[in-house]
């Protein structure tokens, strides 16, 4: 089977009710996106920042994946679908998708503060004072602005071995993982979707300006031909 590699971002969940964070004018969720994403902003206002997450996981329960997801989940009956995504949401598992790679985290596991590695799963809230096995306070397991990506390796590898490579939802403004599309082999066609897409088509490079939901069937439907 060839290798498929789905490349998706805030856009392929909006559909679903989640709001993406650039189209909310740079912030998220209202609040100014270096506030609740970054170590400094944790550093200043760690109850806050907590408190955010959790109201985020617990929108988790509210919604429910999309055609997009269904569809991208579907292309495993063809393809060795490999999902790399920046969404810390967990729709696409939800909807069926095997293998899926969080580049910036995931909402349904805390971490400890000391150590990125040491990580657990959580579904409720994290308060201050909850500790993780090492008896530092946890933290979302989120990549935050500024810290490093641990699975950025494996993500350049997969795609570094990808006959298509579809890329959903994503303003491609936050590195590295905007890069990612370039360790595509130069014989694999790149499909982009997306209703403001950030590039233009070009050589391999096919732009469906459309939203998630229908942009991908038209892939599909391309792909079938
Ligand atoms: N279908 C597809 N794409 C959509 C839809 C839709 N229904 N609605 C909006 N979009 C597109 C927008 O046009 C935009 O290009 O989704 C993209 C969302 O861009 P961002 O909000 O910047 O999200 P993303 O690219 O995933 O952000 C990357 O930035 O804030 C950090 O860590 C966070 O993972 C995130 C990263």
């Amino acid at each position: 089977m060839k290798n498929l590699v789905v490349l998706t971002g805030a856009g392929v969940s909006a559909e679903s009710g989640i709001a993406t964070f650039r189209d909310a004018g740079g912030l998220w969720e209202g609040h100014d996106i270096m506030e609740v994403a970054s170590p400094e902003g944790y550093a200043a206002n760690p109850s806050l920042v907590l408190d955010f997450y959790n109201k985020r996981r617990a929108q988790l329960k509210e919604v429910s994946p999309n055609e997009a997801h269904f569809c991208i989940a579907g292309l495993e009956r063809n393809y060795n679908v490999n999902i790399i995504t920046q969404n810390v949401d967990d729709l696409h598992e939800r909807a069926g998708s095997s293998k899926v790679i969080h580049l910036h985290g995931e909402l349904k596991k805390a971490r400890s503060s000391k150590n990125a590695l040491e990580i657990q799963e959580c579904d409720g809230d994290i308060n201050l004072g909850d500790k993780s096995a090492d008896g530092s306070q946890l933290r979302p397991h989120i990549v935050w602005f500024g810290e490093e990506v641990p699975e950025m390796d494996r993500a350049i590898e997969i795609v570094s071995k990808a006959d298509v490579l579809l890329i959903v939802g994503t303003s491609m403004q936050v590195y590295p993982a905007a890069g990612l599309k370039d360790y595509a082999p130069s014989h694999a066609p790149i499909y982009f979707v997306d209703p403001a897409p950030a590039l233009d088509s070009s050589g391999r490079l096919t732009v469906i300006k459309e939203k998630a939901g229908k942009g991908v069937q038209m892939v599909v439907d391309l792909l079938s031909f």
